[in-house]
């Protein structure tokens, strides 16, 4: 669905991520974790195609959004004005599964981090009683000292990685991995490839099941122009945008 949706906050956590609070209660009242949204992050059609960005967190009727500036259209994202209203187009795509019958490990890095809180949220409302081990992984301290704090505020066991060792683990979040990940468990994890690659490698190694979620470039969100396209193991391929963005492991070529 398309919704104008008035941006009610617009907080930086750092020099170039934002959280962006937007009235939306359509869309966040369909949202699931994993889905993401195409927002246009101008008024007008330039630039013409809008940028996908993972719903980070839904409370009533509104969505956050978490962002880094990593070139125009995110640039222009940031400037917006509160009370702007932002066109967006979703909830898109297949999000992460739900099931709390086993135990579950998130596991993000970067601002793969986003979809993580929403999902964390929905866990902990399902299963109050069962421990979420999180596993958080970005450059350095600044980039993560509001999201432990989300996360742990929801009950998670927050263990962090960085990648100049300002806080936590001196090195990749994936080293963290099996001092952490409890036996049989069900991992969810979003990132930059390298980093669900090295994921779905541990998972198939040491049998837990794990739903990845890419984050390919986009340029329609709407499965008509192949430009998120990701081989299958079965042969053709997957429109992450449609079929994804989350996958299971096992679904994706990894390369
Ligand atoms: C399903 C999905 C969910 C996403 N969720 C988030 C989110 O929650 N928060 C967030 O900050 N970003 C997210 N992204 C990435 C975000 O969409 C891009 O960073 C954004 O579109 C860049 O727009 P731009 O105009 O600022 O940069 P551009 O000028 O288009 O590109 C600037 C630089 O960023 C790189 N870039 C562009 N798109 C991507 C991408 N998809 N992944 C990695 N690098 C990219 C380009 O290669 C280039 O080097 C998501 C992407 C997808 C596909
Ligand atoms: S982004 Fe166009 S087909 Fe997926």
């Amino acid at each position: 669905m398309q919704e104008k949706a008035e941006i009610l906050a617009m907080r930086a956590l750092t020099g170039d991520i934002y959280r962006c609070t937007l009235r939306a209660p359509q869309i966040a009242a369909a949202a699931r974790p994993g889905q993401f949204v195409m927002a246009r992050v101008s008024q007008g059609y330039d630039p013409l195609l809008r940028r996908p960005f993972s719903i980070h967190r839904v409370a009533g009727a509104t969505i956050e959004l978490l962002f880094k500036v990593v070139g125009r259209g995110t640039a222009l994202l940031a400037a917006t004005a509160t009370a702007a209203s932002l066109d967006l187009v979703g909830p898109l795509g297949h999000g992460f599964s739900e099931d709390v019958t086993s135990p579950v490990l998130l596991l993000g890095g970067g601002m793969g981090i986003a979809p993580l809180l929403f999902l964390a949220t929905r866990l902990r409302a399902a299963a109050p009683g069962q421990a979420l081990p999180v596993l958080l992984g970005a450059r350095e301290r600044a980039e993560l000292v509001a999201l432990i704090e989300d996360f742990t505020r929801l009950g998670c066991e927050v263990h962090v990685a960085t990648d100049d060792g300002s806080l936590g683990h001196h090195g990749l979040v994936t080293d963290l991995f099996e001092q952490v990940v409890p036996a049989a468990a069900r991992v969810a994890a979003c990132g930059p490839w390298p980093m669900l690659r090295a994921v779905a490698r541990l998972c198939r190694e040491q049998g837990h099941a794990c739903e990845v979620s890419l984050e390919t470039m986009m340029a329609c969100g709407l499965a008509a122009c192949l430009g998120c396209a990701v081989a299958r193991p079965v042969g053709g391929y997957a429109h992450v945008c449609k079929d994804g963005p989350v996958f299971a492991a096992g679904e994706v070529v990894w390369g």
